[in-house]
């Protein structure tokens, strides 16, 4: 034994020693309190900076390539954490450098993006919450949670809560999507499905609520851009995912990259300090963003990246990603009392405090063990999840008669992604395999049809001009029953720094699809989209029989998605997000405010009205829209009473109908509008949704409570109910009319 590994063992025997005497959480919290502190006596305030810095093991490249010599800092003992490298092997070969050859043996944290699957791949998460399916983003969270323990990792750098209102911005394929209930749920979702009910268990793993705040409401859909926005919408929509995160439990944040109404959230103390932890009392750590603690600086908010490093930590910004301020800066600006030593010190204690719960005094390895790393990875049962969550993703957009297939049809599979393996699984996609384990669409069809009756060609590239492979596409088309064409974006076209002026559907596909139209006029178009944003569909609205949405389905997707066309699944899965009929009416979200001058019909052409003289204000396909194969009749909505109070509870009951040939889910959305408010309220919210199961024919009475909380808004100083009239509807999609109504009385 060394002496450095002696030290850790005096240390670890004392540790563990007051370990045994936990007997509930408080006495926990108490005793790790104490350990942390106890530990913290013995460190140098350079140990302690040290555990402020994480930099990259490079094993991945997710931001701007800095050189940082992070394995001298790691044997200085000046290094926390560590992300974008992983594997039981090196993360423990990495971890024993921190526990033998340091002066105080801390381990590292290994933090990653692991966003929608760590090796299985899921759909990405705008795809996933298309499912609405609660309890299955969390499976899948927890599936990750597995797969990405048994490679040494901690920690990940999600789930990612943006509200995501412009397609232009390539990560909302990261989001949930425009609406702030639908996010809320799948929040809490991803925050559980991670770190499961015990953090010290060795296969379970940090969350992360990302981006505070407001990064999806960057001008004009550009990556990193400003954001200003009042406090309503601040707190009405922005801030309700991260309040539900940290409700949730979620134990670190990430910082945004955009700048917050003239502040960099980077810097932002009022998001940071006054909101999340004094008045949400958030207790665990933030990270900030890659490399912004000094994009401050270019930003014009600090002067340099001393100043920075200062105002990061003032603003309650614990670790340092990348940037090297901390690691340059904070001892030199306690030397020159700029700032207190115990901001350096609480950032400290957090991160400790995160490593104590995790279990990594306790067996810093417990995380890197090779045999469970074998069994984990790809299990067979997750690979059927992923499955299960592709077919629960797919929206049917569009359906004239075209689907389910036969399996006694001839189809002409055409398209630059029917046998991709490499897009499928998405942007983000962690260590998920692009070269060949993911099934592609061609496999999934082929595990429904015979060779024959497959007529494939690729027809064109994603994005390239070339039309050589029309020809071909035109004839095979032609000797088919059916035309089925697997188009969309390739995976770089969304996620980070992937922003697009133009949503159209890219290169020369849309051209071929007309081509098949013209030359095939008498044969079904089907058309399958694989992409990470709402695109503008309206030509392949017009020019198709069916569009099926399944945005990127990961690793198992070809498997999922050919099990909704062939109706082994038959599709449920809803919009999250709306559809634009072009890029022009960008924003465009389904709860809007009403205006002075609102249009009674969607007409174009009524004169000062809040319009625009060339297009609709209706989207293509609303917020909350999707098909089945089965027809769901919805009627008899009744209320308890046309009246509650504040302390009742409005039940709001519906008869669901499953009047087709199909049996399937439907996800049943429960929509209010606050009719007046001391400051105004959007025209639609929605407040509650089921997925329910109904057999053909079958008939179900489905019931919503709708209380006093759920009525509640930021009216600029407090959140609060307000007497008055509420309208209320039960609704397959965000598109309907109210019919019935309730009053809220105060002292009622
Ligand atoms: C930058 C991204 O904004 C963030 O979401 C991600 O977690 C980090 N890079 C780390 O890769």
């Amino acid at each position: 034994m060394n002496k450095h590994t002696f030290t850790f063992a005096i240390l670890f025997s004392f540790l563990i020693f007051s370990c045994a005497k936990n007997t509930n959480t408080n006495q926990l919290n108490n005793d790790t309190y104490t350990k942390v502190n106890s530990l913290m006596s013995l460190m140098t305030i350079k140990e302690k900076i040290g555990q402020t810095i994480m930099y990259s093991g490079d094993w991945d490249v997710t931001g701007p390539v800095v050189s940082s010599n992070n394995m001298k800092l790691l044997r200085d003992g000046n290094l926390g954490a560590m992300f974008n490298v992983y594997s039981a092997k090196k993360t423990k070969e990495l971890q024993k450098i921190a526990v033998e050859e340091t002066r105080l043996g801390i381990p590292l944290l290994f933090g990653y993006d692991v966003i929608h699957g760590f090796k299985t791949i899921f759909p990405i998460n705008l795809g996933h919450a298309a499912s609405w399916d609660i309890e299955d983003i969390k499976k899948s969270a927890r599936i990750a949670a597995e797969e990405a323990s048994s490679e040494g990792l901690h920690w990940t750098f999600a789930p990612m809560l943006d509200i995501g209102r412009d397609p232009r911005w390539g990560r909302v394929s990261e989001c949930a999507g425009e609406d702030v209930f639908l996010t809320n749920e799948i929040a809490k979702a991803y925050v559980n499905g991670f770190q499961g009910d015990d953090l010290s268990k060795h296969n379970t793993i940090l969350s992360c609520a990302k981006h505070f705040v407001g990064y999806g409401a960057a001008q004009a859909g550009r990556d990193y851009n400003t954001v200003n926005m009042g406090e309503d919408e601040l707190r009405n929509v922005y801030l309700p995912p991260f309040k539900a995160a940290v409700d949730a439990g979620a134990e670190s944040f990430m910082t945004a990259f955009n700048e917050l109404n003239g502040v960099p959230a980077t810097g932002n103390s009022y998001i940071f300090r006054d909101i999340l932890r004094d008045e949400w009392g958030f207790n665990g750590f933030v990270v900030s963003d890659y490399t912004a603690i000094n994009e401050l600086v270019t930003h014009g908010f600090a002067e340099d990246e001393m100043n920075a490093a200062e105002i990061a930590i003032k603003a309650g910004i614990d670790l340092d990603m990348m940037s090297g301020a901390y690691k340059s800066y904070l001892e030199k600006l306690v030397n020159e009392e700029k700032i207190n030593v115990d901001l350096i010190n609480d950032a400290c204690r957090r991160i400790l405090t995160a490593k104590y719960k995790l279990g990594l005094f306790d067996d810093p390895y417990r995380y890197s063990v090779n045999a469970r790393e074998r069994e984990t990875i790809y299990k067979t049962e997750y690979l059927e999840a992923a499955r299960k969550s592709a077919a629960m993703s797919c929206v049917l957009l569009k359906n004239d008669d075209a689907l389910p297939l036969s399996k006694k049809e001839t189809i002409a599979l055409i398209g630059p992604l029917v046998k991709d393996k490499e897009n499928i699984i998405g942007n983000w996609a962690a260590a998920g395999d692009r070269n060949g384990k993911a099934i592609s669409i061609y496999q999934g069809i082929k595990s429904y049809l015979n060779d024959t009756n497959i007529l494939y060609t690729k027809g064109c590239d994603i994005n390239t001009n070339n039309k050589s492979g029309f020809k071909k596409a035109i004839s095979l088309a032609k000797k088919a029953d059916k035309i089925v064409l697997v188009m969309g974006e390739n995976y770089h076209m969304s996620g980070e720094a992937a922003s697009r002026t133009n949503i159209k559907i890219p290169g020369v596909q849309t051209q071929l699809i007309k081509a098949l139209r013209k030359e095939v006029p008498n044969k079904q178009i089907i058309l399958i989209l694989m992409n990470g944003r709402p695109l503008d569909l309206s030509e392949e609205d017009s020019l198709t029989d069916a569009i099926l949405e399944t945005w990127f389905p990961g690793t198992s997707g070809g498997y999922g998605v050919a099990d909704v066309l062939f109706g082994k699944y038959n599709p449920s899965a809803k919009l999250p997000i709306t559809f634009p009929r072009s890029v022009g009416q960008i924003p465009i979200y389904y709860n809007v405010k009403n205006t002075g001058r609102p249009i009674t019909l969607d007409n174009p052409k009524e004169d000062y009205k809040s319009n625009y003289i060339d297009s609709p204000n209706t989207p293509l396909y609303p917020f909350g829209h999707g098909l089945s194969y089965t027809n769901f009749d919805y009627s008899d909505i009744t209320l308890s009473s046309n009246k509650i109070g504040t302390s009742d509870t409005l039940s709001v009951l519906v008869n669901i109908k499953n009047t087709g040939n199909y049996d399937g889910h439907e996800i049943v959305q429960l929509y209010i509008h606050d009719k007046v408010g001391s400051i105004t309220r959007p025209v639609k919210e929605l407040k509650g949704f089921k997925k329910i199961f109904l057999k053909k024919g079958e008939n179900k009475r489905v019931v919503f409570k709708i209380t006093n909380e759920d009525l509640k808004f930021f009216n600029g100083y407090e959140f609060l109910t307000e007497a008055g009239e509420f309208e209320i509807a039960i609704s397959n999609s965000s598109d309907f009319h109210f019919k019935k109504k309730f009053e809220l009385k105060v002292n009622y």
